[in-house]
């Protein structure tokens, strides 16, 4: 895609280098805290939430973070012929493993209805063309696959005229553990076609801890064998996992970026506006193994 295209859909997402949620999303995200009450929680249920009050939090705090980060990372593939090969189809499938609120398909998905407006703009899209997208996604915990479910229901609910150019296709949702779900992920692909997009975004940790690093290595070498060979898979990990990341990467055979990437925070708080946050990220193609490497892109 061209340079420009780039240029300015870039622009729109990150304007002056600073990631910011759309009007839409920030609306959907309000509307999902408002609806959750509030409550006395702890370090770790923030991190891994199992009740409302929890999740109320976990979204205040990280929901903009890993999504700017999903965004960040992805944006070079978003824009690539790969990509656009996939899209051009008329179908995106995107798993998301240990998904809690479903934060990455929707990053992904506004990402994308982005795009094809400003393809569209340029003559670049067919009008009245659109990408029906398929989510798959699993997590242990049926608060935080309920959670992902509605917001990803409120996005395509409520402002059906702006995303007109990408429909839902299925939901579905998997509770089983990773990686003991591989058969069921091998169904679902059978169905509906191999996976386009698979995020782990910081899940491994916790999936590690439940099912030991032999097994979660063992599940994604298995689960490259269920992605697109123009797909992606993308694991995203807190700054504070440099050894847990090291050991993946070096397990797997891929290689990783410290990134840092500078955002709005969203919902405000009583702080600055404006935050630089950290993270580790491999994104590669699942058939060949490869790493891309880039910097952040703001
Ligand atoms: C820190 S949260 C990350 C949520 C989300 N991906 C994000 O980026 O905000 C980790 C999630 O992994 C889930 N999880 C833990 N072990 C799992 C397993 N073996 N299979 C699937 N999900 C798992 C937890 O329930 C939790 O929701």
């Amino acid at each position: 895609m061209n340079n420009t295209l780039m240029d300015s859909l870039l622009q729109e997402l990150c304007p002056d280098g600073i990631w910011q949620l759309s009007d839409l999303i920030k609306s959907i995200l309000r509307r999902q805290i408002s609806n959750l009450p509030m409550g006395n929680v702890s370090k770790d249920e923030i991190r891994y939430p199992k009740s409302p009050a929890a999740m109320r939090v976990y979204l205040i705090r990280f929901f903009s973070r890993h999504y700017f980060q999903t965004q960040n990372n992805l944006f070079k593939y978003i824009t690539s012929q790969d990509f656009y090969n996939t899209i051009r189809l008329g179908r995106l499938r995107i798993l998301e493993v240990g998904s809690g609120p479903a934060i990455t398909s929707l990053a992904i998905t506004d990402m994308l209805v982005r795009l094809l407006e400003h393809l569209e703009d340029i003559g670049e899209w067919p009008k009245g063309k659109s990408v029906e997208v398929d989510y798959i996604l699993n997590d242990t915990c049926s608060l935080c696959l309920g959670t992902g479910k509605h917001m990803l229901a409120n996005y395509f609910q409520n402002h059906h005229g702006y995303n007109r150019k990408v429909v839902r296709g299925q939901i579905i949702s998997m509770q089983k553990d990773f990686p003991d779900n591989l058969s069921q992920l091998q169904r679902i692909r059978s169905n509906i076609g191999k996976y386009d997009i698979t995020t782990f975004s910081h899940a491994l940790l916790p999936m590690i801890e439940g099912k030991g690093f032999k097994n979660i290595v063992l599940g994604l070498f298995n689960v490259e064998k269920l992605c697109n060979f123009n797909g992606r898979i993308l694991i995203l990990e807190d700054r504070f996992r440099a050894e847990l990341v090291q050991q993946i990467s070096r397990a797997i055979g891929i290689s990783y970026n410290f990134e840092k990437i500078v955002q709005q925070i969203y919902p405000k708080r009583n702080m600055s506006e404006i935050f630089t946050y950290s993270h580790y990220s491999s994104l590669y193609i699942p058939t060949q193994k490869m790493m891309i490497r880039q910097n952040s892109i703001a």
